[in-house]
């Protein structure tokens, strides 16, 4: 095994339940309510998370993975010898073995995910399965990923930037996310992003609201967490899940919709819902390509090259840090 060192985690255990804790509070508090999606990937949410990919609906990791797979070649072109790879929210880092098939001069392999469990077992299997790659994780909110472990060292950097979750962000905060990539990665570097395209209403809908409800209990998983860990007492039943289009903010919504007037109990703060008043739990924005590169070229990159799937359904670009 080549970890480079064993998970290095920069929050103290005690600041990350505390964020959680000030986020909760804050979000639950606020009106419409809300909460930040981060807070989804815990063990049991990072695991639903893999098992939403698997739905019939959710096509994005498909789409991903099959446009990923026939441009690779491409993608990886102008990659340098001993270039370290940087994936932002690497979960299981299934697609990033497309990368590193294709580029197996990568010198180093940085994973940034927010759930260390997953992380682990993810970095553990890339060390096996890639003997002569450095493995460095870091276990962080990947938007707080300021610095790159030292030992990187003045290497060609590649950002990896997969399954559409910058589309997780507000616009304005996805210009901020990709200004702060830009300074991380350095001049010349090259950004590889994955971006949902915007599509048929009801296949989106269908895509966050399953037949199965694999999402519907990512998502109220989140319930079950605040429960676990802030001393809730959230009613999972008491909850419906919904999944909306929001055609003027171009994303779709998931909220929780409380099924009749209830008064929630969250680390000793009390929360009273209205019957049918909902709490916002995650947008997904959707894009076309000028949405793309406008938010893109906003955020200080060139876009280099950008392949798009039939329809277009998905969209993969190359960007790239001006010198
Ligand atoms: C992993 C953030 C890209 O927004 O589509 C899947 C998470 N939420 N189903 C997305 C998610 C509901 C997903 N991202």
């Amino acid at each position: 095994m080549r970890l480079a060192r064993d998970l290095e985690h920069r929050p103290k255990a005690d600041e990350d339940a505390d964020g959680f804790e000030a986020d909760i509070i804050a979000g639950l508090s606020a009106h419409p309510k809300t909460t930040p999606p981060k807070y989804f990937y815990d063990e049991a949410g990072s695991a639903l998370f893999e098992e939403i990919c698997g739905t019939p609906e959710y096509y994005v990791t498909r789409a991903e993975t099959a446009l990923l797979q026939s441009v690779v070649h491409e993608l990886v072109s102008s990659i340098a010898a001993d270039a370290v790879l940087v994936e932002f929210g690497s979960g299981a880092s299934d697609k990033t073995r497309l990368i590193l098939d294709a580029a197996p001069h990568i010198g180093t392999y940085v994973p940034i995910d927010i759930s260390p469990d997953a992380l682990q077992r993810a970095a553990e299997r890339i060390s096996r399965d890639y003997p002569a790659l450095r493995v460095a994780p870091l276990a962080d909110d990947f938007t707080r990923a300021v610095a790159l472990p030292a030992h990187v060292g003045h290497a060609p950097r590649v950002g990896f930037f997969p399954g559409s979750t910058i589309g997780n962000f507000a616009p304005q905060e996805a210009i901020w996310f990709l200004r702060s990539v830009r300074s991380l990665l350095g001049v010349r570097a090259q950004l590889i992003i994955g971006v949902d395209m915007i599509k048929d209403p009801a296949r989106l809908v269908a895509a966050y609201d399953d037949s199965m409800s694999v999402t519907a209990r990512f998502n109220k998983n989140l319930l079950a967490r605040i429960n676990r860990e802030l001393r809730g007492d959230f009613d999972l039943d008491a909850f419906d899940h919904q999944a909306i289009w929001n055609p003027t903010l171009e994303r779709m919504e998931m909220h929780l919709v409380s099924r009749f007037d209830q008064l929630v109990h969250v680390a000793g703060h009390g929360f009273a819902f209205k019957a049918g008043e909902r709490l916002h739990t995650e947008s997904s924005h959707k894009f076309s390509v000028e949405s793309f590169k406008a938010l893109a070229v906003s955020a200080g990159w060139v876009i280099d090259r950008y392949w798009l799937s039939s329809n277009p359904e998905f969209a993969i670009f190359s960007l790239t840090a001006p010198a």
